[in-house]
């Protein structure tokens, strides 16, 4: 795949796709890693000589404008953290945006309003991705957190237009390639998050490549189910139990270690108020539920990853928002961050906030900046916004 350092951007008008989908309150940006995550790229751009246009999505305004959902203060944010001003438009597409994107010079930097007000994007129209094209004469792709969708912005576009990777793209997918294709041995995936549902693809596949995997979240309840133990209150996905008995089954034909909790920290309520106290895991008591992993279990999965020269991170270990229920999720991301041997892979969503929360996110090796997309690709499959580029 060609990446943006393969192209000549001098005088180039380049509409540079990137993932500014970013959590927000009253109006403000509350966690900016996405924003950072895209300045090598955005730098890069300015420093060749481009006339750069950003276009990212915002939330699911579902096809029309929704006013908090304009990426106003993602442009006054993104130009603090450039240190140069960021053009605004209120549209990301038409007269008015070419009349803007005729004024741009060399290095200067243009956002685009919200891709997903229109209709088209998320239908991945073609109509629309041929008028993104139109404003530009080089297509970069570097929303890495949104490339598991094909619509207009992320995959339409490349169809018309030379189309290239970006720094942050070419970085998750080498890392997250490389892990997947060439593992560093002992390699362990840990598993958690509140549903196997979502995570029956990325285990399947997972299951084929890692020495470890290490189950923890709400989903750990259905395991512990099929092993044959009761869960009282816990989270229970009585449909699947089938499944994750043969996921066990998988594991050890496969001889891959399957970790599963000894003990937990169970509750009489969901919420800081409850009442708690830590049980071996055949004792959860029948009118409690399991809300994080137990001290023991915690000891053991710190073993297994200070063991580990790569690890793979995908999903808490319990209710880390709540901070009785946090240990087990702390417990993992300390273990982590003080394996100096591991290369540690977190892959986006809750498990990057919870890295975030505990002040450890520069310790980790790698963290992706996707949640869906990382995900969809741990599951082995191609991801949209990816395949597209090079088309033409
Ligand atoms: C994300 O936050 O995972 C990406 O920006 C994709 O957002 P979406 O799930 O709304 O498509």
């Amino acid at each position: 795949k060609k990446s943006v350092k393969d192209v000549e951007l001098k005088g180039k008008r380049v509409f540079c796709r990137v993932d500014f989908n970013v959590p927000m309150k009253d109006g403000q940006v509350t966690d900016e890693t996405r924003i950072r995550a895209a300045l090598p790229t955005i730098e890069y751009l300015t420093n060749q000589g481009a006339k750069v246009i950003l276009a990212s999505h915002l939330g699911r305004p579902k096809g029309s404008v929704v006013e908090e959902l304009r990426l106003t203060p993602v442009a006054k944010r993104l130009s603090e953290l450039l240190g140069k001003e960021v053009k605004k438009a209120d549209e990301a597409y038409g007269d008015s945006v070419k009349a803007m994107v005729d004024t741009l010079s060399e290095g200067d930097v243009l956002l685009l309003e919200n891709v997903r007000f229109y209709p088209g994007e998320e239908k991945n129209d073609s109509e629309l991705a041929k008028a993104f094209a139109e404003l530009a004469d080089v297509y970069v792709n570097d929303a890495f957190g949104a490339a598991h969708r094909a619509h207009a912005s992320t995959e339409g576009i490349a169809h018309h237009l030379p189309a290239v990777s970006g720094l942050l793209m070419e970085k998750e997918l080498d890392v997250l390639g490389k892990a997947l294709s060439n593992p560093e041995r002992p390699f362990t995936a840990i598993i958690g998050g509140a549903k196997v549902k979502d995570k029956i693809g990325v285990i399947e596949n997972l299951l084929e490549k890692v020495d470890n995997l290490i189950i923890g979240g709400g989903l750990a309840y259905t395991f512990v189910k099929a092993q044959g133990h009761e869960v009282g209150k816990s989270l229970l996905e009585e449909d699947k139990i089938e499944l994750a008995k043969s996921f066990m089954e998988k594991a050890k034909e496969k001889g891959v270690n399957f970790y599963m909790p000894v003990d937990v920290v169970v509750a009489d309520d969901f919420s800081e108020e409850a009442n708690i106290k830590t049980v071996a895991i055949e004792e959860i008591p029948s009118d409690w539920e399991a809300l994080d992993i137990g001290p023991k279990t915690r000891e053991i999965y710190s073993d297994v990853i200070q063991n580990s020269k790569l690890v793979i991170w995908n999903g808490p270990m319990g209710v880390f928002e709540l901070k009785k229920f946090a240990g087990g999720t702390r417990a993992v991301a300390e273990a982590l961050a003080e394996a100096n041997d591991t290369y540690s892979v977190i892959g986006g969503g809750d498990s990057a906030a919870a890295v975030e929360k505990f002040h450890l996110a520069d310790r980790m090796s790698h963290i992706s900046t996707g949640g869906g997309a990382s995900l969809e690709f741990m599951e082995g499959k191609a991801l949209p916004g990816v395949v597209a580029l090079n088309d033409k």
